[in-house]
């Protein structure tokens, strides 16, 4: 490998500039203890930390930036750490989600005003993977990701308990009446027994077995527990590759084709990934300019088997997946599938990766022949209540539901359904279907985790488990059920969920594609004219958010923020 890079570095534009301005840049990093030849020269690399007490599935980040740290310096870069907006998603108020293109502008212009050749990316707590990839790829210079990795497993009573998903399940029993608040209260403990991210195939899981599978990390990424030491040392091996990408001058946009959206969109449908990676993925593409659609999921995935046996689809956890072979293993079993020359950030092709990858566990990741669920992949639907698409997810979902016509039950907002959601008056029973509105990326503002509604306890009671339910919301990774999601147009922006009343009935065909609302035109139309939007925020990030979010289809990214500015260096600071 030569030392010298393809592409002259950037930051020599900062540390190699004459004059008062080079005294500027270089003076006050002297000040920092640094001598002149550790940034005279060296691919300077910026480690992009999302590190933050409110974010505790990330607390990890700063020992694991330290790892990154000594892989730059034994391959001979300079590298240079700083915080970004960070994402919680079990502490932000009213969705992480309102904030993802927020944090991703954050990224972007930390990236672009700053001396940087290369950037690592710590990503880990479900919003904080997206908006880092979608920041970084605006500017499109060399970058590699690295997770956090997931929490050990969790454990009650002798039982795994899984993030998130067991929440919801203990949360629906205490409804019931069959487990106490105490006991729910000393879950609480059990659940996140470390240091990590949910240890079930949630949205943290899922965008990290993506990133992997994109090839913007290196193998073994997604699945490493956040404390154990092969986290740390992948973590360094990625800080030496860093530097090598830069003189490789190995851009994001080289690695993040079409190609590589391919095969991310199958091996979801492999993991029973989340839902959430719809939106995440195509919010990405739109920022490379790679053409990628709502379609393209049901298209080029839905066909594909579930053979990840961890929950929410199935019964195992991240540490269980990881001592199975993790990511590696499971594309290897599916890599007639993929796209085996798409590009990684090793410098590999993925098919090179994993030509050789074991499976130590066939119960954990199951053989293509022998597959957990069948033809699992994220499905779209249209029809008159959603012309422009919604999701469901069918290996989370309930079979003998996936082809239903119930009476709706609706839901105005969420205010509403936390309102009467527990009424033993309401009027509900297992054929209804559950409608939830104005939950979008508009309506809430922010689109958050609701859509799949908790059902009334006069039902739990029952043992009944599952209803239809459709909302222009979304749901956890972690979550369950047969449950529409990303309905659009939303109901905020005037779209035909906002025109469902109480008693309408409501076709779901998932094996026909269709979700129909059975009103007649001439009705709708009269209902539409009395329509009127929710008021919008008056100011702040908030309004700019509502003036200027796609919808879902889309990708919920700001409409400016489409596409990339490129790394270009702008004009001096004084
Ligand atoms: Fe942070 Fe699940 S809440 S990863």
């Amino acid at each position: 490998m030569s030392d010298s890079p393809k592409r002259p570095l950037r930051s020599r534009q900062w540390f190699g500039a004459g004059g008062k301005q080079g005294f500027y840049y270089r003076s006050w990093l002297k000040g920092l203890g640094m001598p002149h030849d550790m940034f005279d020269g060296r691919p300077v690399i910026g480690i992009c930390n999302t590190w933050s007490e409110l974010t505790p599935c990330n607390s990890s980040f700063r020992e694991l930036a330290e790892h990154v740290k000594h892989g730059i310096y034994e391959a001979g870069g300079f590298p240079l750490e700083f915080p970004v907006m960070s994402l919680g998603e079990t502490q932000m108020r009213p969705t992480a989600m309102l904030y993802r293109n927020l944090a991703s502008m954050d990224v972007e212009e930390s990236i672009r005003a700053n001396p940087m050749d290369g950037v690592v990316l710590l990503m880990g707590c479900d919003k904080t993977t997206p908006s880092l990839l979608m920041g970084a790829a605006s500017v499109n210079l060399p970058t590699i990701g690295i997770s956090g990795g997931p929490a050990l497993s969790g454990n009650w009573r002798g039982k795994p308990l899984g993030s998130g998903t067991g929440v919801i399940e203990m949360s629906e029993m205490v409804r019931a009446g069959t487990l106490t608040q105490a006991e729910f209260t000393e879950a609480e403990a059990c659940m996140q027994r470390s240091r990590g991210t949910c240890m079930t195939m949630g949205t943290a899981s899922t965008m990290a077995s993506l990133v992997e599978t994109l090839g913007m990390a290196l193998p073994e990424n997604a699945a490493i527990p956040a404390v154990d030491s092969r986290r740390m040392r992948l973590a360094q091996l990625s800080g030496r590759r860093i530097v090598e990408m830069v003189r490789e001058d190995l851009t994001m946009s080289k690695i993040l084709t079409r190609s590589a959206f391919e095969n991310a969109i199958r091996a979801n449908a492999a993991i029973g990934g989340s839902t959430n990676a719809v939106i995440h993925l195509l919010a990405l593409a739109g920022r490379l300019g790679v053409p990628l659609t709502l379609d393209d999921w049901d298209r080029i995935g839905s066909n594909l088997p579930c053979l990840v046996n961890l929950k929410p689809s199935g019964q195992y956890l991240m540490e269980d997946f990881f001592y199975a072979g993790g990511m590696p293993a499971v594309l290897r079993e599916i890599s007639s599938h993929l796209d085996l020359n798409a590009l990684t950030v090793n410098g590999r092709t993925l098919g090179e990766n994993i030509a050789n990858a074991p499976c130590w566990n066939r119960d954990v990741i199951r053989p293509l022949a022998e597959p957990l669920k069948p033809a699992a992949g994220i499905v779209v639907l249209r029809g008159n209540l959603a012309p422009d698409g919604a999701v469901i997810k069918p290996s989370a979902a309930s079979p003998h539901l996936l082809k239903h016509r119930g009476r709706a039950v609706v839901f105005e907002n969420i205010e509403d359904f936390k309102a009467r959601i527990d009424d033993e008056a309401l009027n509900i029973d297992d054929t209804s279907v559950m409608v939830l509105k104005n939950c979008g990326p508009r309506g809430y503002p922010g689109m958050p985790e609701v859509g799949n509604m908790p059902l009334p306890p006069k039902l739990l009671r029952r043992g009944i488990a599952d209803v239809v339910r459709i909302s222009d919301g979304r749901m956890s990774g972690t979550a369950y059920g047969t449950v529409v999601l990303h309905v659009s147009p939303e109901a905020a922006a005037g779209g035909p969920l906002a025109l469902v009343r109480e008693g309408d009935f409501i076709e779901l065909d998932v094996p026909g594609r269709r979700l129909h609302l059975d009103v007649a035109e001439e009705e709708l139309a009269r209902r539409r004219a009395n329509w009127k939007p929710p008021v919008a925020p008056a100011r702040g990030y908030a309004k700019q958010y509502v003036d200027h979010v796609q919808q879902a289809h889309l990708g919920a990214d700001l409409d400016f923020l489409t596409g990339g500015s490129g790394g270009d260096v702008t004009r001096d600071s004084h």
